[in-house]
């Protein structure tokens, strides 16, 4: 078992990564909780949710489930309220604790429910997605989604603690492994050459679940992002590099209707569009870019991205988070492991969009 600390103003807690980590989940539901609250969906309960429940009853606590239906399309208020009616319901008290099983979808909801319930109550990560595994579920940030906007509505709010079974990813379909992969190489990209290097090298053990491998790109990919959100927990610098990619990918998601891409493949044909700009606008060399395209694809991803319209790119990436006033900011690359955020004018953005439009 490896085990990685996060230490934010907000929570100081370890990431636990260990093949069996599904059956010891009792010793992380703290003593003094009084129930145990497990949020997950129909695809996720249906696959583990008895094991969870049998290594649960170790705590000798009660405990409730509440099941969403699965998908993007449901990271609502309706959700979230549902969650909040089952709490209730249950007359679940302060002490409660929550746990998230599932991808980043039942992460970022139930996260998000328990920054809200009772003005706060004790919640887990345990990630059953790669993309859960290797990115949301560490870092505390929680939200909803708008039809305005992805996870527009949310909170900063850090678990006590991330479970890690890098064996719950045998069930998961090739698709959603590439998308999780596609935030696996953003860490190489941003944040460490020598990791992309490596993921270069073991893209095609990656995508076929090689153990060794697997448990290394979680590690290394949970190491770099506890290294960035302990600097910069709310996003008011250093966070931001984490969304290389994003402002394309989330224009991509939204523009296209929530659910039809998966997370991570917009990301991954995202980042191919940032290269692209980066190249233009901050000096990365070509050849990085090429290498960047080659590994998207090599995972799996789509690497060209959608028409979405003339006009429409720049009216869905005005609606995001990282932007200040009406300019649009993006992650650049100058080199790999090297990135920054940077406002640039729609004119020099149109050239790389599908159509150049
Ligand atoms: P997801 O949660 O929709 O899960 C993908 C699919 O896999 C779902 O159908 C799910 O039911 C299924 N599934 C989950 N575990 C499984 C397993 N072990 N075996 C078989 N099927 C399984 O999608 P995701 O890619 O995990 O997460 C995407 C979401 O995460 C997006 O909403 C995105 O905005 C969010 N996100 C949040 C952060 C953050 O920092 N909070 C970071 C990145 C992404
Ligand atoms: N996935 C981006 C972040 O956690 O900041």
């Amino acid at each position: 078992m490896h085990s990685v600390h996060v230490d934010t103003p907000g929570g100081h807690y370890p990431i636990h990564i260990g093949r069996g980590r599904l059956d010891t989940l009792a010793d992380s539901i703290p003593a003094d909780a009084t129930s145990v609250a497990v949020v997950t969906n129909t695809t996720v309960a249906g696959l583990y949710g008895d094991r969870v429940r049998a290594a649960l009853a170790a705590t000798g606590k009660a405990v409730h489930w509440v099941e969403l239906p699965d998908g993007e399309q449901y990271k609502t208020w309706d959700s979230l309220n549902r969650i909040f009616d089952a709490l209730l319901g249950a007359a679940l008290d302060r002490k409660s604790v929550l746990v998230a099983l599932g991808g980043g979808v039942v992460g970022d909801i139930c996260g998000f429910a328990a920054a809200c319930y009772m003005r706060g109550v004790r919640f887990l990560q345990v990630p059953t997605t790669l993309l859960a595994q290797v990115d949301s579920s560490v870092g505390g940030k929680t939200a909803i989604n708008h039809p305005l906007g992805k996870n527009m509505i949310g909170a900063f709010y850090q678990p006590q603690a991330v479970e890690i079974d890098p064996q719950v990813l045998a069930t998961l379909p090739a698709r959603e492994i590439s998308a999780g992969l596609a935030e696996v190489i953003k860490y190489g990209m941003i944040a460490d050459a020598d990791f992309f290097v490596w993921c270069e090298t073991h893209a095609q053990a990656l995508r076929a679940l090689d153990a060794d491998a697997i448990e290394h790109a979680v590690r290394r990919s949970c190491e770099l992002k506890a290294w960035v959100v302990s600097q910069d927990e709310r996003e008011s610098g250093l966070r931001a590099i984490l969304n290389f990619g994003h402002t394309f990918g989330h224009a991509i998601e939204s523009g296209l209707g929530y659910g039809h891409w998966l997370h991570g493949e917009a990301v991954g044909c995202g980042m191919v569009l940032a290269a692209e700009l980066s190249v233009r606008v901050s000096g990365l060399d070509r050849a990085v870019a090429d290498r960047i395209r080659a590994l998207v694809e090599a995972i799996g991803c789509p690497t060209q991205a959608p028409d979405l319209g003339a006009g429409r790119w720049f009216d869905l990436m005005r609606v995001d988070k990282k932007n200040e006033g009406h300019r649009i900011r993006y992650v650049l690359l100058s080199e790999l492991g090297g990135a920054r955020l940077q406002a640039v004018d729609d004119d020099r953005v149109r050239p790389v969009l599908p159509g150049g439009v």
